[in-house]
């Protein structure tokens, strides 16, 4: 069978750290493995539109800068094809049939969709293409024959979702689609940054992210201001690493390179760890090696950025011929999946 990679963002706002080490980071990692058939990296303004749909300008913002985002973190279009959701239009069709496979239940019960109508204030009033966007998200994945989807533990729900339908419509139409597989990073503190607060998850709607874009001088601010260990009031108090954030950003982000180049009173970050457990390392002493840290990471990421910025039609052209290409693939399965559901009239005029 063929290996292809899929995924995608909402461009509902600017990519942050979390995404670079939840997905980003790995997405590139395979890219240049290049242990694949076809990679496909996309930006989901039709999902976003579910939650967004009053705010369209929003999202038509955001489609170049993820775009943007996405080339400065080093993926390649030579070696992925990179689209917009809304562009294929096979993927509609796609979701209109997979609608008759799902109860409206399971939809309800999907625990990402529930924690996100919770947030989002909803009620009793929740629009039916949001939470049909499971469905949507299914018809994403399989139009593409997916087999790895790399995502952030979120995602998971979602990917099961998928291989549900994927059984369901073999099963009444006979073996037609992929089973899609999730690829959760292998570092547990990758799967959930969470934001400079210390609250669960880096989340634009909350605020508390370092985005990939940030300057240097914001990303300083942003770290000097993180929250630690409330209870780790004096340099000589032991303090806690487990829930502070700065040490979860160092577990996800620092190597023992880092250590060498900018902070070499310290082999790796076990050897810091265990003396700010015991006490005598102040906060403030941790947080800069942190922002020598992301500065590193964001460095090169920022020139490549500059670069793409200044060529905004090279962006747009690598967008446009993405879609095409993935507009070709999809239409494939579309056709498989009418032939498979009997409504190929005109190919097969039976009587
Ligand atoms: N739901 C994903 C997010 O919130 C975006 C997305 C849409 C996606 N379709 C997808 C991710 C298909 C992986 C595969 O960011």
């Amino acid at each position: 069978m063929k290996k292809v990679i899929l995924t995608g963002d909402r461009p509902t706002g600017n990519l942050h750290l979390g995404h670079y080490v939840g997905s980003l980071k790995n997405r590139v990692a395979l890219q240049e493995k290049g242990d694949y058939d076809e990679m496909y990296v996309f930006i989901a303004d039709t999902q976003a539109l579910t939650d967004n749909f009053k705010n369209p300008k929003k999202v038509r913002d955001n489609i170049i800068e993820v775009a943007i985002d996405y080339l400065s973190v080093g993926l390649d279009p030579s070696k992925v094809t990179i689209f917009i959701q809304s562009m294929i239009s096979p993927l509609c069709e796609l979701t209109m049939y997979y609608m008759n496979l799902v109860t409206l239940a399971r939809l309800e019960r999907n625990p990402t969709v529930k924690q996100e109508i919770r947030q989002k204030e909803f009620g009793n009033s929740i629009p039916v293409g949001f939470l049909n966007y499971p469905i949507s998200q299914t018809a994403d994945i399989t139009a593409f024959e997916t087999t790895i989807v790399p995502v952030g533990d979120d995602q998971l729900p979602m990917i099961e979702q998928a291989r549900e339908i994927v059984r369901s419509f073999n099963n009444i139409y006979g073996e037609t689609l992929v089973e899609p597989n999730a690829l959760i990073p292998d570092n547990k503190v990758c799967r959930r940054l969470p934001g400079i607060d210390g609250k669960a998850k880096m989340s634009k709607s909350i605020g508390n992210c370092i985005y990939l874009k940030d300057d240097s001088e914001t990303v300083k601010k942003k770290v000097m201001s993180m929250y630690t260990d409330p209870n780790h009031l004096r340099v000589e108090d032991p303090g806690d690493t487990k829930n502070n954030p700065v040490f979860i950003y160092l577990e996800a982000l620092s190597t023992n390179e880092h250590f060498r180049k900018y902070l070499p009173e310290y082999k790796n970050l076990e050897e810091l760890k265990s003396h700010y457990e015991k006490g005598g390392l102040g906060d403030v002493k941790v947080k800069r090696f942190l922002y020598d840290v992301i500065e590193d990471i964001l460095t090169p990421i920022r020139e490549k950025r500059k670069y793409y910025e200044e060529n905004i039609d090279l962006v747009y052209n690598i967008l446009e011929e993405g879609s095409k290409k993935a507009k070709e693939k999809a239409s494939e399965t579309l056709n498989k999946v009418k032939k498979a559901m009997l409504i190929d009239y005109f190919d097969e005029k039976t009587f």
